[in-house]
């Protein structure tokens, strides 16, 4: 089963579909639960999703029906960092609104108190996660001056390391996400480690939305209780809650952290592979179970 464009099979579609399949390579808009699995239970050897993040399956459901999952890592990091990184400008300098008020014809000429974003030369960035996209957005700090922290669940021996999650919130005039949503991450930026921030601090978000409460956000730009937000994902996709939208000082980007044509290629490849050396009875280099 194949679709020309790019809307998601439904869940039906999916459970209706998966009995007559050895393999799903699926996109993460596809939600491979614990239904969809055991429809295709006996015949179906493997999911392969073309994204890093397979919060989409249900890996567990997977597991216990002998059912492999593979994902598409390490290949879209560099173009997923630029990302980030083009949101901490936008985000720090206000670009989003500058440019509506551009295009609407609301800009009447250069003003010495115009659009007053913060610098991001010289800040200190914040890396919540230090996987490989973290560490591809510590590399391009580097050459903003910036001072790079990180934090991880466990010390990763490099310098910057902060144990403790809130004294880097605090610390940080920029927090840049880059963890996987998990039982553990979801709302981990909640309203009370909203509040830790400066309020001159910009929030950037490429990793998945539901790390983020959304409403708290809103509330905390509308406040004024954090400076900016850069956000590349949302906690209901596509839905962008109402209050974000309306928010001042925000950048809204419709998920587009891995799209570049060369990246997304690759991403297809990777996690055709892993379909290829499972079903010839191999060990898939991007095996999560
Ligand atoms: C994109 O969000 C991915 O996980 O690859």
């Amino acid at each position: 089963m194949q679709r020309s464009d790019d809307r998601p099979f439904t869940h039906d579609e999916l459970v209706a579909a998966v009995p007559d399949v050895d393999a799903l390579v699926c996109l993460l808009t596809d939600r491979i639960d614990a239904e969809v699995i055991d429809a295709g239970a006996g015949r179906l050897k493997v999911v392969s999703n073309v994204a890093v993040g397979f919060d989409n399956i249900d890996v567990a459901a997977a597991t216990a029906r002998a059912v492999a999952v593979c994902n598409s890592p390490g290949v879209l990091d560099e173009t997923t960092a630029d990302l980030a990184f083009a949101l901490i400008l936008a985000a720090s300098r206000l670009l989003s609104e500058a440019e509506r008020d551009v295009r609407a014809g609301r800009w009447k000429g250069w003003g010495i108190d115009q659009y007053l974003g913060r610098d991001v030369h010289g800040a200190t960035l914040g890396l919540v996660g230090y996987g490989r996209i973290g560490r591809a957005v510590a590399r391009r700090a580097e050459g903003f001056d910036m001072r790079v922290l990180h934090h991880a669940r466990r010390d990763t021996g490099s310098p910057g390391y902060v144990a403790d999650l809130d004294a880097l919130v605090a610390d940080a005039d920029v927090v840049s996400l880059h963890v996987p949503l998990s039982d553990e991450t979801r709302h981990l930026f909640d309203a009370r480690r909203l509040a830790q921030m400066k309020s001159t601090a910009v929030l950037v978000n490429t990793s998945r939305g539901p790390i983020v409460d959304e409403e708290a956000l809103a509330v905390a730009l509308e406040a004024g209780t954090v400076f900016a937000a850069g956000l590349d994902v949302y906690e209901h996709e596509p839905a962008v809650h109402p209050r974000l939208l309306a928010a001042p000082r925000t950048v809204l980007l419709p998920h587009v952290g891995s799209a570049s044509v060369a990246t997304r290629t690759r991403m297809a490849r990777v996690a055709s592979e892993g379909v290829r050396a499972v079903l010839a009875g191999e060990r898939p280099a991007n095996l999560v179970t």
